[in-house]
Formats: structure tokens, sequence, C-alpha cells
């Protein structure tokens, strides 16, 4: 875990106030202003050192870790023979006096350090076995470990840190919607499927054998069905769950910050929520500028060939299309003349890189689908290695270096497809280069992505797809390509991005039955297979709806980003491994069948 747990020590309030329970302060809130005080705590044993006659114990709670001193002098035998016992983990009572540490044993590495408590009353509240791995910050051990042990992964400083900050923005977003008017409503959790791309998690009835209830995937229908109830501005925290391949950015089931707004457009809601997520990230410690700038989807597929770009540094993609349509090097001519594109990415300052680590590049674009990765190195002595550049004339060779601005020690790598396959090979390429070429990436980088198009059209089936949802408005001055040409139409749409991370996305929505219908139907539904899938939908808008839009934002992917945290493991209490399953608990399990036979579901 890369992260500094001091980092927001300073701004995640973690005190106790008041207690009513057995201590009366926290072992990490003691300091000099507490000397000559006599004080409860309770805690685990963190270690034990017998000083010949004098027990030094650091004792642990939330809140931090001081130094205790067991003197036989200060409490009795019975209390001092409880001390001799003691062993990391077990959990404690003490009793005594804060005093200033004896001059020369002063902790400066410890926040409590000035301090020690002379105790004088003692009890052991429960015993404990020897843990698999060390409770302290910085170990090596594996993560299905941690994760099996996870209640006691979670009393390490770093691992209770991020709880702390996933406290802290929870209780700050509340707050800052609370005070912009948003109402918290809790939606159903087991709902009917909607439509959000992903597979669903799926729950039988026992009550009505055969049929199923579906975990949201979003709360998207119940928060448009609410503005249609007139409450017109609606927030929720809201879980959801998606039956999708896990990455470190995906969890299958996940926390969302979910907004819908009535009457307002879709620059009101970009505004709305950037202000909240400002406001909110500069109180836990990571301020950003507003505003966010704007891109569009088609600019950021263009100069980044993906739709969340990480812009905090270059080597962006350059079409070289129009130079080598004509080319005769066929890979480049034919892939323009299909149709296609060919981009180019000059990776700075890698002319020198060996034919091996080239080769690591081109394998990067064919892992992301490319069918080759070619290339021109330009040395720094001058020199031009390349398998192609014999293909091109001394005016191709000159307007490819001018578009891509390539100098002595640079090195230009190609690829050339359907628009879709470059963009996705060399916005890989472009992470991989940017790793291996140590370009640094400081700093938090966000900014909207907007205006995407409306469909892609899905390769196997043919079909029309939204890329957000079949719920999302197309813009006005596109409604008439609907029918002539779908993939052209852009509809409302704003996603935020932060350092190459999608943090959340949203859209208007169809407030109209007519608008919705037409969109159903673009899909290749017919009316009534639309009113068989969304009839409780389609019957709503026919009732008054207003016009309405939202955003939903992950929140742990937010955690994730401003904690600097590599996965979304790490901000979750409770996470799932890569392929689903806590290792913990043993989730999944099998039921007994007495429970399938209940819901009427025979295994195959
Ligand atoms: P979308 O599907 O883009 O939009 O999800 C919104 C945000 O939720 C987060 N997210 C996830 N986080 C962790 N694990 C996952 N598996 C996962 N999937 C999504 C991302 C993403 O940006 N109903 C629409 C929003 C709307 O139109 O209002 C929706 O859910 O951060």
């Amino acid at each position: 875990m890369p992260v500094d747990t001091k980092k927001f020590s300073s701004v995640i309030a973690n005190e106790y106030t008041n207690l009513n329970c057995l201590h009366s302060t926290g072992c990490g809130q003691l300091g000099q202003a507490d000397i000559g005080t006599i004080v409860e705590l309770t805690g685990w044993v963190n270690n034990r050192r017998d000083h010949g006659g004098l027990i030094f114990v650091d004792l642990r709670d939330r809140t931090g870790i001081c130094q205790i001193v067991f003197d036989p002098s200060s409490l009795d035998e019975a209390g001092f023979q409880l001390a001799e016992r003691m062993r990391p983990e077990w959990v404690i009572y003490t009793k005594g006096l804060v005093r200033a540490r004896p001059e020369g044993t002063v902790n400066e590495n410890m926040p409590t350090g000035e301090i020690e408590v002379l105790i004088s009353q003692t009890e052991i509240l429960n015993t404990a076995k020897t843990p698999p791995f060390p409770i302290m910050d910085g170990i090596e051990t594996d993560e299905l470990t941690r994760m099996r042990w996870r209640y006691l992964d979670i009393r390490r400083p770093e691992v209770l840190q991020s709880m702390l900050l996933r406290s802290q923005v929870t209780t700050s977003l509340h707050r800052l919607m609370t005070e912009r008017g948003f109402i918290h409503i809790e939606t159903p959790i087991l709902g009917r499927s909607t439509p959000e791309g992903s597979r669903d998690y799926i729950v039988p009835s026992r009550i009505s054998q055969g049929e199923f209830y579906a975990l949201p995937q979003s709360p998207q229908l119940y928060k448009q069905l609410l503005m249609i109830g007139g409450l017109e501005r609606y927030y929720q925290i809201a879980r959801c769950f998606r039956d999708e391949d896990l990455r470190a950015d995906r969890q299958p089931e996940f926390t969302q910050l979910d907004v819908e707004m009535s009457f307002v457009s879709d620059d009101d809601i970009m505004n709305t929520i950037e202000e909240v997520m400002h406001n909110m990230m500069t109180e836990v410690g990571c301020p950003f500028e507003r505003p966010l700038a704007r891109m569009t989807y088609a600019e950021s597929m263009s100069r980044f060939g993906i739709d969340r770009p990480d812009i905090r540094f270059g080597l962006e993609l350059v079409d070289i299309s129009t130079i080598v349509e004509k080319c005769e090097f066929q890979v480049f001519a034919s892939a323009v003349q299909n149709g296609g594109v060919v981009k180019a990415i000059n990776a700075k300052g890698a002319g020198e890189l060996s034919r091996g680590e080239i080769d690591k590049v081109a394998q990067v674009a064919s892992d992301h689908g490319a069918q080759g990765m070619a290339w021109i190195a330009f040395t720094l002595a001058g020199e031009v290695k390349s398998p192609i550049v014999k293909y091109f004339s001394e005016d191709e060779l000159a307007m490819i270096k001018a578009a891509t601005a390539v100098e002595d020690g640079d090195l230009l790598v190609f690829c050339a497809d359907e628009f879709e396959t470059v963009c996705a090979a060399l916005s890989a390429v472009r992470l991989y280069l940017a790793d291996l070429l140590e370009i640094p990436r400081e700093g938090n980088a966000l900014l909207w992505i907007v205006d995407f198009p409306m469909f892609s059209r899905d390769k196997e089936t043919g079909r029309l797809e939204p890329n957000h949802h079949p719920f999302s408005r197309i813009k006005d001055e596109d409604l008439d390509k609907l029918e002539s040409d779908p993939l052209a139409c852009i509809c409302y749409s704003y996603d935020m991005v932060m350092n190459g991370i999608e943090l959340g996305g949203g859209t208007l929505r169809n407030h109209t039955y007519d608008m919705q219908m037409a969109v159903f139907k673009a899909m290749g539904y017919s009316e009534a297979e639309a009113h068989e899938h969304f009839g409780f939908l389609l019957d709503a808008l026919t009732y008054g709806t207003p016009p309405h839009g939202g955003v939903a934002f992950g929140l742990d992917r937010i955690i994730m980003m401003i904690g600097g945290y590599a996965s979304l493991r790490d901000v979750i209490a409770f996470p799932k491994t890569s392929s689903g399953s806590d290792p913990m608990s043993g989730a999944p399990s099998a039921i007994e069948a007495e429970q399938l036979r209940d819901v009427g579901i025979r295994l195959v």
C-alpha cells in the first residue's frame, strides 16, 4: 500500500468525544496537556518489554499508541502479575497517571512520545492467539492472507486510515448534498433488472417460484421515478451490484454517490456536482482547481485514444492517415483505404530502446487488439532505424516527422487498423511508455469528458447499444439523425475523470414517452417489446414527467484516488478478491439442498 498514512491525520478527525464506556480517553489522544491527570485506557497490547522489574507496554486503540508503565511500586502484586502475562493483541483495561517521560526517553517518532502512563490498576479483558501477520504498517504479507484475517488487517494503522478517510468522505458528501436541497432516499435492493450493460446478480423468489429479483446495478430507474414523483433533488449513497470481470478499479458490489435533479440543464448538473466534489475533496486535504476543463469525447479519443485520459503527460496520438494513405507500406495504405486510420505516438527520448524493449511495447499493442505495431527509431547519432522506413518517400517521411515533431533520440510507434482498434492499442501503449520512460505523473488532473455518442454498434449482434444507457437524451440538434445516422447522434452526457480513472458520469434523460420510445426503436425494440421490458417507466413518462438528469460517482473509486491507493480493495472494509470471493467468510458457498428446494431450484 503506497500511502503515507500520516497524510490525512491532520484533516481527518479520529478522536473520542462524548464517551460512555470503559475508558476515559484514547491512547493516541494523550499529550503534554494531560500530564498530572488520571486516565482510563483500553486497547490491544502492541508490544511488551520487560526491563527487569519494570514492564513497558505500547497500548493501541483506534486513536493511536501510547506507552504505559507497570511499576511494582505503583500497583499491587496481582496487577503486576497480570502485566507479566500480557502478550501482543491481548485486550486490556488500565488506569493510571499521565506523566512526562524521564529525560532522554522522549520518543520523537511517536505522536504521544513525550508522555507515558504510570499504571495503578489493570485488568485483562481478553487473551489472543498469535496473529498470522504482524499488526503494523508496511508489512509484506500477501493480500490473500490479509483478506483471510481482514479483521486483524483493519487493526493496522494504514488500513484504519482508509476507513477513516472513507467515513469522512461519506459524512462530508451527506452534508454538502443536504445543504443543496437534496433528499436522501433509499431505493430497493430487490428489484427488477435494469440494463446498465453488465450481468445482474439474481435472487430467486420463494413465493413466486421461477421468478427472480435482480440486485440493482444502479438505482437508475428508481431515481428517475422519484423525479416523476416530484422530489426534484434526490441523492443516495447507494449500494450497487454488477456481475462483471473484476479489475483493480471494479468490485462486484460497490457504492455510488447517486444523484438526480429536475428542471436543470447538463451545465447545472455538472456545476452542482463539481462544486460538491471540490468542497469535499478540499475538506479531506485533496483540493483541485475549479472550474474543471471540459473536453469532448471526440477530442479525447482523437488525442488519447480513450474516453478517460490521464492528461498529466503528453505522448498524444497523432493521426497520419492522410500522409500515408498512398504510401508503399501496404499495411498503412490499405488500413486507410478500408476506412481505418493510422496513428502514431512520439515516444520522446526512446530512440535508443533496444529491439527487445521495442518488442515489449509491440506486445502491449497486440495484447490490446492490434495486429501489429510499426516503429521508427531516430538515434541520438542521427541514424534512422526501422523495418518500415524504406517504404516511405522522402516527402512522406518529412511529413510524418513534422506531424509528430520527432527529433533525434525519439521513437515513433504506429498502429493501423479500424479507429477503435487503433485507439484501444495505442492508449494502452501510451500508458506503458509513460511507465517505461518514467515520465513523472505528479499532482491530480480532473476534467469532464462530454458529448458522448448515444450509441455504438455491437460487433457481434450488429445492434445499436447505448454507450451510457437507453434513458439518455439525444441532443436536440441531433434528433433528426436518429433514423438516418444513429451513430452520429450525441447525447447530453458527461463523465468526470481523474488521472485516467472514471470517477463518475451521467446524462440528461428522455422525459417524454416519444423521445424514450424513439430510442428503444432505434435499438431494435418493437413498441410491444419495449413495453414488456420497460413498461413501468414508459407508463410513468405519460404522467407529467419533468425534464431531468443526473449523475453517479463511484464512492470507492473517489476514495481510492484521493488516498492514492492502488486498488478498491484497499478502501472497502470487506472487499472481494479478483475472482469475486471473500476468503474470510468463504462466500460464495454451496447452500443446503433444502434452501434450493424452497425456491424451486435444482442444480444441473
Ligand atoms: P455508470 O455505470 O457509469 O453510471 O457508473 C457510475 C460510476 O460508478 C462507478 N462504478 C464502479 N465502481 C466500482 N466497481 C464497479 N464494478 C463499478 N462500476 C461502476 C464508476 C462509475 O463512473 N446510472 C448511471 C449513472 C447515471 O446516468 O446517473 C451509472 O450507474 O466510478
